[in-house]
């Protein structure tokens, strides 16, 4: 039987799976799903800022430079790390862009060590990142959390993956995935009511980026995706629809 798990962070060993669901809800794969549908065309992770910045020095063409550390644009960097700001940009005017945050690149990036299929999930584009999951046997949704341990945002989007994937058919449920999917459907409120108690919902709040967090917190608004491969020596993503 088809199967589903959900990982809680990137300080657990990561189990095998045909496809992996790489989540960073606030705000790293929301960013990420938001940028293809803006028209990007191409988006390289970097683990690192100084790697990043390199990496955009030495591509031939017209790259942006984006991301985060502690939620804010690094010096120098032309973008943050903020779905709706992307909305200022012309994205379709760059070849791509580089990115690097602190938890959702990573996680990424580990993911592709373990192989299988990656894709970027969000809460926006969770049904139609289930859809093209369930074609693969065993799933598992990949959370990016916080620090290094589990994290109540990226959580409660795994929770709202596994339900969008049990609608197009049974799976075996792994613990995590039973978990994740408990908080998800038994928290008598709303995706951001929930994504608002959680460390890194609160600290959006603080520095007065609460319309990202609503914004995270729409579901199935997108039919956009993002697929992880390698090319030569890098990683790249490259949009689905
Ligand atoms: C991360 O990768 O840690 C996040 O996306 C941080 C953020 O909200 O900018």
């Amino acid at each position: 039987m088809a199967s589903v798990d959900v990982v809680f962070s990137p300080a657990e060993p990561l189990p095998r799976a045909d496809c992996w669901l790489v989540v960073d809800l606030l705000r790293a794969s929301t960013t990420i799903v938001a940028f293809f549908e803006r028209g990007g065309r191409c988006l390289l992770p970097a683990a690192a800022v100084d790697e990043a910045r390199d990496l955009k020095r030495r591509l031939p063409g017209r790259w942006l430079l984006m991301g985060e550390r502690n939620a804010l644009p690094p010096e120098g960097f032309d973008l943050g790390n903020s779905p709706l700001e992307l909305a200022s940009v012309d994205m379709t005017a760059f070849d791509g862009a580089v990115m690097t945050t602190t938890n959702g690149t990573r996680a990424l990036l580990a993911a592709a060590e373990r192989g299988g299929e990656i894709r970027v999930a969000c809460a926006r584009n969770a049904r139609a990142a289930a859809v093209r999951a369930a074609a693969f046997r065993s799933v598992a949704v990949f959370c990016a959390g916080l620090e290094g341990r589990p994290a109540l945002d990226d959580t409660a989007c795994a929770g709202l993956l596994v339900d969008r994937l049990l609608e197009r058919g049974p799976r075996e449920l792994g613990d995590g995935a039973q978990m994740a999917l408990s908080l998800f459907r038994d928290c008598r409120c709303s995706l951001a009511d929930l994504v608002s108690m959680s460390r890194h919902g609160r600290r959006l709040k603080t520095l007065g980026l609460e319309a990202d967090l609503l914004y995270c917190c729409e579901t199935d608004r997108s039919d956009w995706g993002a697929r992880l491969e390698r090319c030569g020596g890098l990683m790249r993503l490259l949009p689905e629809r």
